[in-house]
């Protein structure tokens, strides 16, 4: 981020570090905690999602508190994680975020099929971080994509952002989704930065036309081999 958005400060790095002593949550790297805060800091969303709970949500509560407004809706589907969260969640910072158990259900885009959490709050989110559920399918257990973010979409009057934290099926089918350039994968970090995203950048999808993509891929890709054979 080449912007001056404030870095974790020291009293919220030694809080973390605190918290990570006694929790089991396995999510983050340092470095993408502190993107983290930065674009919370940054976008000051007055309404956050979180997908999976954990660190980061403690990451995202501290950046909206920082920022004086500001609300983190903080989803998980596993009993004993979303329990652990609420036992260990400091108190100071309890009014900041509600956090949510749910499972998550397969759903779908066109053709495009993936999970998301069944029950999360219908509020106008302006930040969405992805780093849960089970990546997945829940009806057969093959490797699936999250399709929360495209739900905030949906229901959205604003622009809206997100952080996508490895999950490259996810980041595959999102920019499949929306243009190319409101989804960019930074291949060193894994991090995936979404939006700014609207409904309209939603594109409607019918028959005929998903026909005659493929049948130009096909020819496309036809006419590759016929050069490849002609040029031997
Ligand atoms: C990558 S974790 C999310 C971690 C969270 N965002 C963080 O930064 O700590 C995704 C999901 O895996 C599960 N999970 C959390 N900690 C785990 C662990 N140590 N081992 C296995 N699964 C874990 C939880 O259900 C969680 O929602």
């Amino acid at each position: 981020m080449s912007d001056t958005a404030p870095a974790i400060p020291d009293a919220i790095r030694d809080a973390l570090s605190a918290y990570q002593e006694h929790s089991t949550f396995r999510g983050c790297s340092p470095e993408d905690y502190a993107t983290l805060y930065r674009v919370v800091r940054r976008i000051k969303p007055r309404y956050a999602l979180e997908c999976g709970t954990g660190v980061s949500t403690l990451v995202l509560a501290h950046a909206l508190r920082e920022n004086g407004f500001g609300h983190l809706t903080s989803m998980e589907e596993d009993p004993q994680y979303y329990q652990q969260q609420l036992d260990l969640f400091p108190q100071g910072l309890r009014s900041v975020v509600d956090i949510r158990l749910s499972p998550r259900e397969d759903t779908y885009f066109h053709c495009f099929r993936g999970t998301h959490y069944a029950e999360v709050p219908a509020l106008p989110y302006r930040f969405v971080f992805i780093d849960g559920p089970n990546y997945t399918s829940v009806s057969d257990e093959q490797v699936s994509c999250n399709l929360d973010f495209l739900d905030v979409v949906r229901r959205a009057e604003r622009n809206v952002f997100g952080l996508l934290d490895g999950r490259l099926s996810t980041a595959f089918v999102l920019q499949s989704i929306f243009p190319k350039r409101k989804v960019r994968t930074n291949v060193d970090t894994m991090l995936t930065w979404l939006g700014p995203c609207t409904k309209q950048d939603i594109p409607v999808i019918r028959h005929r036309e998903l026909l005659e993509t493929l049948a130009r891929r096909a020819l496309r890709t036809g006419r590759r081999r016929n050069t490849s054979v002609a040029l031997r």
